[in-house]
């Protein structure tokens, strides 16, 4: 017997209701529910059994079965994905429209096609014809790799039986649908029990699942925070519209770490990997040094990072001066403010202060403390950090610099790049000799700023 029944669903966090309501309680939107039609079957208490296919195991006696991990031919995808796409696991690809989750998608796609994979890419959003121009385009063309334009899910899975492939794409969740419940393709009730479907699919035939999913104004992927819950890894490819650098993030990973990502350039025949992204983000910068310019060395994941970081500091003309952070963390910024103010004497607080960190990188470790203090000071003092000189190091509020981890590593990508002196926390061991570079090692946020300030060019 089959049971009809209406419900309304917040669109924005997933809550359901039987009757109408202005305000979600569970998120506090208003106007977000909707009214959906569900129809399921409900099992009668006679007919229900009791599924028991697989048996309570003591934990040193389960054997680890190891995870098959297939290489997306991009080094940088692999690295974010934990070394490759594992096999019988749901990814989650989010991202702005046109930012290029569907080139992305495309280009893996015709690697692992051309590693003997076969791979069914259902574009729910596209023709097969779109989908066959940008793959001209790209030069992706293999005789493994099946493309089928259909939104509906059970027609998908059908295809599954007869073609039998080891991967599938869905692109995109929003705009696929089962035809179990009537809701319309996008809505929160079609997203959640279509990724159920898919969850299914990953788990019980091995196939890897790949599906694609638009995000919200907010940045948040469209449809409930469950969506990210249920599937293995979500990833989520960023960037500057206007810009050719795409960046690729992971927020969850069952596999394998959070913090690596993927950079990319988006160039007319698709998707290039940039392997020394310190390399790109440096492009950017004048020869000659600028006052509230250093260059840092981050850590991301396995990786050190070159970025550069600049400051502009100038004379308020508001009744409380400005601090405006991009690409890092506000609090911090005002605690690095806090620190030059107390401990160095800087008269900040009659002055904006503006810090960037270039390239759409995110920095949230306290390693690049020390070279935003300096961009800091060295725009309010006029001087410069000399252009071939690398920051590294921790405040503490006591105006400390504090060690940081992998610190060889740091300097290591600094000397790939041709820089000559790197500016360090005060270091408790030593450090390998075959370092082509002058460490300078500071104990004082004070010395730090003597070190490149009086000294300054
Ligand atoms: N002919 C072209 N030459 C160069 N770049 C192009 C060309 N056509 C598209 N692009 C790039 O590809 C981007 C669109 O890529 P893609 O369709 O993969 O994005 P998407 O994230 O899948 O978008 P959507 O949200 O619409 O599905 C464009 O923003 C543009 O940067
Ligand atoms: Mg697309
Ligand atoms: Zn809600």
């Amino acid at each position: 017997m089959a049971k009809v029944k209406t419900k309304w669903v917040c669109q924005n966090c997933g809550y359901e209701t039987p009757k109408y309501i202005g305000k979600c309680p569970d998120c506090g939107n208003w106007g977000t529910l909707v009214e959906e039609i569900e129809v399921k079957a409900v099992p009668s208490h006679s007919q229900s059994v009791v599924i028991d296919d697989s048996p309570v195991c003591l934990i040193n006696e389960i054997e680890i079965t190891e995870s098959i991990k297939n290489s997306t031919g991009f080094e940088e995808l692999d690295r974010v994905l934990g070394g490759g796409l594992v096999k019988g696991s749901l990814v989650l690809l989010a991202g702005d429209p046109g930012i290029g989750k569907s080139t992305l998608v495309l280009q893996t796609a015709g690697n692992v096609c051309a590693s003997g994979k076969k791979l069914l890419y259902v574009c729910a959003e596209e023709s097969g014809s779109q989908v066959k121009l940008r793959a001209q385009r790209l030069n992706v063309n293999s005789d493994k790799l099946f493309v089928y334009s259909q939104t509906n899910i059970e027609a998908v899975l059908n295809q599954l039986e007869t073609l039998n492939p080891e991967i599938l794409v869905i692109d995109s969740i929003q705009s696929v649908y089962t035809s179990n419940i009537t809701s319309t393709a996008g809505s929160v009730s079609q997203i959640r029990e279509c990724t159920n479907i898919l969850m299914d699919v990953a788990k019980n035939k091995g196939i890897t699942v790949v599906v694609i999913g638009h995000v919200t104004k907010d940045g948040n992927i469209a449809g409930p925070k469950v969506l990210e819950h249920m599937v293995d890894t979500v990833i989520y490819f960023e960037g500057d519209k206007y810009k050719s650098q795409r960046l690729l993030r992971s927020m969850k990973n069952r596999f394998g770490s959070t913090n690596e990502i993927g950079v990319f350039n988006m160039v007319e025949s698709g998707l290039e990997e940039v392997t020394n992204p310190s390399e790109l983000f440096m492009k950017e910068r004048t020869e000659s040094a600028m006052p509230g310019s250093v260059i840092i060395a981050a850590n991301e994941g396995t990786r050190a990072l070159l970025v550069e970081v600049q400051a502009l500091v100038g004379k308020t003309s508001y009744p409380s001066p400005r601090r405006v952070s991009t690409g890092l963390e506000y609090n911090r910024l005002l605690q690095i403010i806090a620190v030059l103010e107390k401990r160095i004497g800087l008269q900040l607080s009659s002055h904006d202060v503006y810090v960037n960190v270039i390239g759409g990188i995110e920095i949230d470790e306290p390693a690049a403390d020390l070279g935003i203090a300096l961009a800091i000071a060295t725009c309010f003092r006029d001087v410069v950090v000399p252009s071939d000189c690398v920051i590294i190091g921790e405040i503490s509020l006591s105006g400390e610099i504090r060690n940081v981890s992998d610190i060889e590593k740091r300097i290591y990508e600094a000397q790939k790049l041709g820089f000559k002196k790197a500016i360090v926390p005060k270091l408790n061991k030593k450090i390998s000799d075959n370092f082509d570079i002058d460490i300078v090692e500071v104990a004082r946020l004070i010395d730090a700023i003597k070190v490149c300030v009086s000294k300054g060019n």
